[in-house]
């Protein structure tokens, strides 16, 4: 008997992880700062000094776009008295970031290149006070970071090479967002990862979903290849007979994606995508469109969900796509899917709560997850080695 195993059966975690404050600022340190966290696209951010920022519990970062393909990650907080240096969500800062507040200038790569009225080395150094970096990872145009001060071997060395010669397919860095939603949960965030790793739930939450998901073979997905690693490759399945994920199956965009817009043919049952974990990000691409969703932890109780939906950089709206019709099949699936983890999150505060038995041949995707979460916060058991 471990945690997550009782005899022949396996459970998810006892409540107090689901709700205490405590465990969430463990999950912060041990697991969200220490593995790859999908924050964006480089199309969002195409010219030199162009930026986002991206919140992560109390962290602010920003993302720049530097030299060609070079994106850099800094904390968005002055090293002089700590303002936080952009307060909108994009824009451009053009040569150097410089703070509103006494007009200290960083370079592109948080280098600090003027104190003002301070000279470099009088009373301290410049180099002494950049601001401080954090681990990007741009794996075809997909942006990751990681806060901790090793950062885990590089996306691509997670990634098996199927998934990576699919992803080139659909030509990854020529996408656009074409829209983003921020949902907004009153759920921990373990509550997302484990109901996204299994379609156990999929034939009763989600009758839209089930018209176009190959929900057996999504099933089958997560029994057979998920790896412990915090990136893996992913394909969302569609039906044989479908062209993509959308209410009926059809394309949502008329431009098609990568080499398939070139005239390449499409491989049955095509589809492309990654997923990370345990802290949740998954996206699925399809040879009209692609959506990904990363969750962002805000309380034991609280979790943002940033979804993105992307088209061929060259699609019209109006003309190749309707937003509407893009959105649609992953905004009736997730709205969907949040509910229940409200609900979840309102049965679990019950003191009678105790974990149940999951099901091994449909839910193992969460014993997989949870095992690799247990391990980052050093509570995996030796005897479940
Ligand atoms: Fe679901």
């Amino acid at each position: 008997m471990t945690t997550l195993d009782h005899g022949k059966y396996f459970t998810s975690l006892p409540r107090e992880y689901y709700v205490s404050p405590e465990h969430f600022k463990t999950e912060l340190d041990q697991v969200w700062a220490r593995q790859w966290v999908y924050v964006g696209h480089i199309s969002q951010i195409p010219k030199r000094g162009d930026y986002f920022t991206f919140e992560l519990a109390n962290e602010s970062l920003l993302l720049i776009r530097d030299e060609g393909d070079k994106v850099n990650a800094v904390h968005n907080v002055c090293r002089h008295r700590a303002l936080r240096l952009c307060d909108k969500p994009t824009g451009s800062v053009r040569k150097r970031l410089v703070c509103p507040y006494h007009s200290w200038s960083y370079a592109l790569d948080g280098e600090l290149k003027t104190a003002t009225r301070q000279t470099d080395g009088e009373n301290f150094d410049y180099s002494d006070f950049g601001l401080y970096k954090v681990h990007v990872d741009v794996w075809k145009g997909f942006i990751f970071v990681c806060l901790a001060d090793e950062a885990p071997k590089p996306v691509a060395s997670m990634i098996d090479e199927k998934s990576s010669a699919d992803m080139d397919l659909i030509g990854p860095t020529r996408l656009k967002v074409a829209h983003e939603i921020v949902y907004d949960a009153e759920a921990n965030w373990k509550l997302l990862l484990e109901n996204g790793v299994e379609c156990y739930h999929c034939p009763s939450v989600h009758p839209e979903f089930c018209v176009v998901l190959n929900a057996e073979e999504m099933s089958d997905y997560y029994d057979r290849d998920m790896v412990p690693e915090v990136v893996q490759g992913l394909v969302i399945p569609v039906k044989a007979e479908l062209d993509s994920l959308s209410m009926d199956g059809s394309f949502v965009s008329k431009k098609l994606l990568g080499e398939f817009d070139k005239g390449v043919a499409i491989p049955a049952e095509f589809g492309a995508g990654f997923m990370t974990q345990p802290g949740y990000a998954w996206g699925g691409f399809h040879p009209d469109y692609g959506m990904v969703a990363t969750t962002i932890p805000i309380s034991a109780t609280r979790t943002k969900m940033l979804c993105q939906w992307f088209v061929h950089e060259d699609a019209v709206e109006g003309v190749d796509y309707d937003v509407e019709e893009l959105i649609k099949i992953w905004d009736v699936t997730n709205i969907q899917d949040l509910a229940i983890q409200e609900r979840q999150q309102q049965g679990l505060s019950s003191s009678r709560y105790t974990p149940g038995p999951n099901s091994i041949d449909q839910e193992p995707g969460i014993r997989a997850s949870l095992r690799l979460y247990l391990d980052m916060i050093g509570e995996l058991e030796d005897s479940e080695r």
